[in-house]
C-alpha cells in the first residue's frame, strides 16, 4: 500500500477538499438523485460525491456496507469513507441522558456504559461518535444542560476521560471501539440567557480555570477528534478561531487528530457576521485550523479560487487530508473499509441482556433522592393500594434525547417497572393530564384514582423535545397543567411521592410544597422504569448527587456552587439588611446544591483532621473525617473534599471540588474517610497568566455536599 503522504499527493485538489467535507448519508442512498438534486447547483459531480471523507448520521450493519461498498468501486484512490454518529448516552440500548450519567459520581460505570455504546456503535457500523459532549453548564435554560456532566470542571473531567476510555478502549484496531470526538471546543455551555447558538462571553481565566479543564482532559486521554461550538468567544466564533484550534489546542495542548466543524457552522460564520460570502467563510476555518467541514460545502466550492490566488497555501490542505487519513488508517479502514460492521453480531449484541443489565445500574445510580419526608420511602406496599398518576405513569418516550438507534418500545415504562415488583391489584394508573395540556375529565378521573389509594406516585416532568438541541426553556416548573393535578391530588391528604422525567434541573418550589418525596429520574433510558421501580420499593438505594445546582427560580440564575466571594457576601441566608450581595426577594442559595442527594439512611459526618496543616510542593498532606451510618438501612455515602484558597492573586472561587469517596456503611457503621492533598490540586490561572498554586491560607471541606460540611485549614508554604 501507499503511504498516506503517497496517497495525498496522487490526489487533486478538489478530490482533497471533498476528503475534508462531511455529508450525511442520504446522499450516497442514490447519488444520481443527489447530484442532480440538492447538489445540482452547487456543481457538484458524482466524482467529487466519489470523493466525500466521511458520512454523519448513518448506522446500521447493512446500511454501511451497502454505501462503502458502492464508494470504493468509485473512489479513485481506495480511500474509504468514515461514518460518525451522535451516539451520546447509547447506540439501541440507552443509558441515561448524560447529565443524569454525572449524577452517578461514578466514572468507572460511566466509562462502562461507553463501552457498551462503542459495542453495539462499532458492530452497527460506527466509526467514531461525536461524544463525549463535555460543556459546562451553570442554566438550566440551556437544554444541551442534558448531554453534559454538569456544572464542575473537575468531575466533568473525569466524565471526559471515562467516556474517552470507554470509547477507545484497547485502541481503535479493537473489536468493540469508536473514535471519538469531544465537543464542543470551546465555551458553547456559557450561552447567554441560556439560549442555544448565542453569545458565550467568558473572561480568560474563568475560560481556562472552569471551561477548559474538562476538553484538555479528553485531549489527553486520547481522543481523536475535537469538534468546535455554535458560539463566539470575545467575538469570534471557535469554526474560525485560530487562537483556540492552532495556539491553544494544537500548539498548547498538542493534539494531533482531526478537527470538525459542527453542523453548517463553517457557512454560519456569514450570519456571525465575521464572513463576507462563503468564500470568506471557507479561508477563515481553513486557517483556523478546521479540518473537516460539516455539512456546508464551502470548502469545495470555494477553496481551489482561493488556493489559485494564493489565499491558502495547499500545504495547509495537505496537513489537514492527511490527519484524516491517519484516522482512517488507524481505525483499520484501508485494510477492511467495513471495519467491524456485522449483521449478524448486531442481531446478537444490540440491546442484548448484559447491556440492557448495565442500563439497569446505570440508571438506578443516576437517581437522585431529593426529599423523603418521614421516610416515605421506600414504599410499604403490603396490602395497600398505590396510585400512579400523571403524564409519565406509562410513558415510554423515557429514553431523553440524542438516543441513537434506541426505541422507546424497547423502554420500560414506569408502570411496566412497578407491576413486575408489587403483587397483583397494588397498583391503580390515571394519565391525569398530557405533558403540555390536559382536560378536566382527565383531571376528575385522576382524583377518583388518587382517593381510592395509600399512596400516590406522581409520574411528571417535560418532554424529551424540551432540552437537547435548540431545547431553551425560559420557564422552568412543570409544563401544562401538571402542577394543578399535583396540588389537586395533594390536597386529598394522601402521601404523595413525585417522579420527575426530565432533561435539566427545573424550578421545584411548588413541587417541594406540595409532596412528600421526590425522586430525580431524569431521563433514565431503555432500563429507566425498572430502575426507577426498584428504588421506590427499596429492592435498591437511591445513591445519585446532583452535578448541576437546581435554582430557586429562573431569577436565579445563573447559580452554580463555586462562585466568587463579591465584596459584600451575604453574611448568611436570613439577613435582611441591605448592601449585600443578594436579591430581595429570594435566597442566594439554590433549592438544591451541587453535590446533593439523600439517601434511605442518614449519615453523620465528625472529627474532621488534618496530619500536617502545612502543606509543601513535595509533600502532601492527609485530611480525614469519621463517616458514621446513624440510620436503619445501609447505604452508599459519596463523601466530598472541596478547597478554598482563601487569599490569591485573583478572587478564588468560594469552594472547589477536589475529590470524592463512596462509602458503603452499614447501619451504626461508621468509617474514616481520608483525601490526600497535595500542591498540584491548588493550580489556578495566577494573575500573571501562569497556571500556579499560591503560598497561603486553604481551607478544606469535607462533606455531604457543596453547603452540608465540617472545615479544617492549612497552609501551602513553597
Ligand atoms: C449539531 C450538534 O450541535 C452536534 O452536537 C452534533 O454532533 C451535530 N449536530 C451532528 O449531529
Amino acid at each position: 500500500m501507499l503511504s498516506l503522504k503517497e496517497i495525498v499527493k496522487n490526489m487533486t485538489l478538489r478530490e482533497k477538499l471533498a476528503q475534508m467535507t462531511q455529508l450525511t448519508g442520504s446522499f450516497f442512498e442514490d447519488v444520481d438523485s443527489a447530484v442532480t438534486g440538492p447538489l445540482s447547483e452547487m456543481n457538484i459531480s458524482k466524482q467529487d460525491l466519489y470523493s466525500i471523507g466521511s458520512v454523519l448520521g448513518t448506522s446500521g450493519a447493512k446500511q454501511v456496507i451497502e454505501i462503502q461498498k458502492n464508494y470504493m468501486k468509485n473512489n479513485r484512490h481506495g480511500i474509504p469513507l468514515i461514518f460518525m454518529a451522535d451516539v451520546i448516552h447509547g447506540y439501541r440500548t440507552i443509558f441515561p441522558i448524560p447529565l443524569a450519567m454525572g449524577c452517578t459520581w461514578d466514572p468507572e460505570l460511566v466509562e462502562q456504559a461507553a463501552s457498551v455504546a462503542a459495542k453495539e456503535a462499532c458492530v452497527a457500523g460506527i466509526h467514531v461518535t461525536f461524544s463525549p459532549m463535555v460543556d459546562l453548564v451553570r442554566d438550566p435554560r440551556w437544554g444541551r444542560v442534558m448531554e453534559t456532566t454538569g456544572e464542575d470542571p473537575y468531575l466533568n473531567s473525569l466524565f471526559a476521560r471515562a467516556f474517552v476510555r470507554g470509547y477507545q478502549k484497547g485502541g481503535l484496531n479493537q473489536f468493540g471501539t469508536v473514535a471519538s470526538c469531544v465537543k464542543h471546543f470551546a465555551g458553547y455551555g456559557g450561552a447567554e440567557g441560556g439560549r442555544d447558538y448565542n453569545t458565550v462571553e467568558l473572561s480568560p481565566s474563568t475560560l481556562r480555570d472552569q471551561y477548559l479543564p474538562a476538553y484538555k482532559a479528553a485531549v489527553e486521554e486520547g481522543c481523536e477528534m475535537v469538534m468546535t461550538s455554535f458560539n463566539t468567544l470575545d467575538g469570534v466564533p471557535s469554526t474560525c478561531n485560530k487562537w483556540l484550534l492552532r495556539d491553544l489546542l494544537r500548539k498548547e495542548w498538542g493534539f494531533k487528530g482531526v478537527v470538525i466543524s459542527d453542523w453548517d457552522a463553517v457557512r454560519e460564520l456569514i450570519p456571525h457576521g465575521v464572513a463576507e460570502n462563503e468564500e470568506e467563510a471557507a479561508l477563515k476555518a481553513i486557517l483556523a485550523g478546521v479540518d473537516i467541514e460539516m455539512m456546508s460545502l464551502t470548502y469545495l466550492t470555494c477553496v481551489e479560487k482561493l488556493i489559485a490566488e494564493g489565499k491558502i497555501s495547499e500545504q495547509l490542505i495537505d496537513e489537514a487530508v492527511e490527519r484524516i487519513l491517519e484516522l482512517k488508517q488507524k481505525l483499520g479502514l484501508f485494510n477492511n473499509p467495513y471495519r467491524f460492521a456485522d449483521p449478524e453480531k448486531e442481531e446478537k449484541l444490540l440491546l442484548c441482556e448484559e447491556h440492557r443489565r448495565l442500563a439497569y445500574e446505570v440508571a438506578v445510580a443516576s437517581l437522585v433522592l431529593l426529599k423523603n419526608d418521614d421516610e416515605i420511602l421506600p414504599l410499604d406496599v403490603k396490602g395497600k393500594k398505590i396510585g400512579l398518576i400523571g403524564p409519565y405513569a406509562e410513558a415510554n418516550h423515557i429514553l431523553g434525547g440524542w438516543s441513537c438507534e434506541g426505541r422507546n418500545e424497547e423502554a420500560i415504562t414506569l408502570r411496566q417497572g412497578l407491576e413486575a415488583l408489587v403483587p397483583p391489584d397494588t397498583l391503580l394508573v390515571a394519565t391525569g393530564c398530557g405533558i403540555e395540556d390536559g382536560t378536566d375529565e382527565q383531571l376528575i378521573e385522576a382524583l377518583k384514582v388518587a382517593q381510592q389509594c395509600d399512596v400516590i406516585i406522581m409520574a411528571l416532568g417535560e418532554h424529551p423535545d424540551m432540552s437537547g438541541e435548540a431545547g431553551s426553556r425560559a420557564f422552568l416548573t412543570l409544563p401544562g397543567r401538571q402542577q394543578e393535578l399535583l396540588e389537586a391530588v395533594y390536597a386529598l391528604g394522601k402521601k404523595v411521592v413525585v417522579v420527575l422525567f426530565n432533561g435539566r434541573p427545573l424550578d421545584l418550589r411548588d413541587v417541594v410544597k406540595h409532596s412528600h418525596a421526590i425522586l430525580e429520574a431524569w431521563f433514565p433510558g431503555t432500563e429507566g422504569g425498572s430502575a426507577i421501580a426498584s428504588v421506590l420499593l427499596g429492592l435498591r438505594s437511591p445513591s445519585g448527587r446532583l452535578t448541576m445546582s437546581f435554582p430557586y427560580c429562573t431569577g436565579q440564575i445563573p447559580v452554580y456552587y463555586n462562585q466568587l466571594n463579591t465584596g459584600r457576601p451575604k453574611p448568611s441566608e436570613d439577613c435582611t439588611d441591605r448592601f449585600y450581595s443578594m436579591y430581595l426577594d429570594i435566597p442566594n442559595a439554590p433549592l438544591f446544591p451541587f453535590g446533593y442527594g439523600l439517601t434511605y439512611t442518614t449519615f453523620e459526618y465528625s472529627n474532621i483532621e488534618i496530619d500536617n496543616n502545612i502543606l509543601t510542593p513535595d509533600n502532601a498532606i492527609n485530611v480525614s473525617v469519621t463517616v458514621k451510618n446513624t440510620g436503619r438501612r445501609p447505604g452508599v455515602e459519596t463523601v466530598q473534599l472541596y478547597i478554598r484558597d482563601l487569599v490569591g492573586s485573583r478572587s478564588r472561587p468560594i469552594m472547589e471540588l477536589k475529590g470524592f469517596k463512596k462509602v458503603k456503611l452499614e447501619p451504626g457503621e461508621s468509617c474514616k474517610v481520608t483525601f490526600t492533598i497535595t500542591e498540584d490540586m491548588l493550580r489556578f490561572t495566577t494573575l500573571d497568566g501562569t497556571f500556579d498554586s499560591e503560598p497561603g491560607k486553604f481551607i478544606a471541606m469535607v462533606g455531604k455536599n457543596s453547603k452540608d460540611y465540617l472545615s479544617i485549614e492549612f497552609s501551602l508554604v513553597k
